[in-house]
């Protein structure tokens, strides 16, 4: 068996030993968007990430580095109170670790939630935007390696990775609260610098609408384990070049601190319609 899967079975041991919650939808939030984890789960167990057995820690300021298992409006969750980024050394195998163990958790819906930069110029600092798609051709593709059989097939599909009628649902539950919601495409960079006006122009003519250092390789990995993806990234500030000022991780903090009120909202709407909607749909 693969190294990678064994790591993987010793990690949901070391989870089922503290809860046997099967979650339907699992939650990463990103930068500063912690708090939703403490303040909106009931009948919470958490489960810091140190306590489980090869798992990856975060060393990122703002990231807690721990699993919130319980419901959100009676909708079974487990939430990634912080992730792990490439930048912090780890390998690709292992940022995408907690993607593929929520899977082996039980969850059909990976939301994923980040803080990015702006590139699209509609957009500004506090915006939310679905993703709608991404580019990770800058990042190393997290399937490298002999296939993990267990997990999914050789060459996954990524026509529909942000699933058409998961964003649907999160448009609806956005419209429902009158929160605005633009919508575009991420672009997934190693970091942890930030980008130079000159990248930003590049990601830009490439179809980019934000850029960050996460996400794009965990919903890769998680449609390779046929979990379904839906995402919402924070726009923490304008991208280098297009904002006039330094970019700096206090601003990014501060900016997901000021957007937690209507993220927190967002996302407790969204988890209770998306558990409507796929116990609807026949394919999960
Ligand atoms: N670039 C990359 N990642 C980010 C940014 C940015 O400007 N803001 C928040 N995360």
């Amino acid at each position: 068996m693969s190294e990678i899967y064994e790591k993987l079975e010793k990690a949901y041991n070391a989870v089922r030993s503290r809860t046997d919650l099967v979650p339907e939808i699992a939650l990463v939030l990103g930068s500063g968007l912690g708090a939703f984890a403490d303040e909106r789960v009931d009948n919470a167990v958490s489960v810091p990430y140190s306590e489980i057995e090869g798992f990856p820690t975060s060393t990122v300021p703002g990231h807690k580095g721990r699993f919130v298992f319980g419901t959100v409006g009676g909708v079974k969750v487990a939430v990634m109170q912080g992730r792990v980024h490439y930048y912090e050394g780890y390998s690709m195998t292992d940022v995408v670790m907690p993607a593929r163990l929520l899977s082996m958790l039980g969850a059909k819906v990976l939301f994923l939630t980040n803080a990015s930069g702006g590139i699209n110029p509609d957009f500004g600092a506090g915006d939310f935007m679905l993703i709608r798609d991404h580019i990770a051709s800058f990042v190393p593709n997290p399937l490298i390696g002999a296939n993990i059989e267990q997990l999914g097939t050789r060459f996954p599909d990524m026509s529909n990775v942000y699933d058409n009628g998961l964003c649907d649902v999160i448009k609806k539950s956005a419209a429902e609260l009158g929160v605005e919601l633009k919508e575009g495409v991420y672009a997934q960079l190693t970091g942890p610098s930030f980008e130079t006006p000159a990248e930003i122009r590049m990601l830009g003519k490439l179809g980019a609408d934000a850029v960050g250092m996460s996400t794009a390789v965990e919903a890769i990995a998680a449609r390779h384990c046929g979990m379904l993806v839906c995402g919402i990234s924070c726009v923490a500030n304008q991208a280098a070049g297009i904002s006039k000022t330094p970019l700096t991780h206090d601003e990014v903090q501060e900016t997901a601190n000021q957007a937690a009120p209507r993220f927190k909202a967002l996302i407790s709407e969204a988890v209770e319609d998306i558990s409507d909607y796929i116990s609807t749909v026949q394919h999960v």
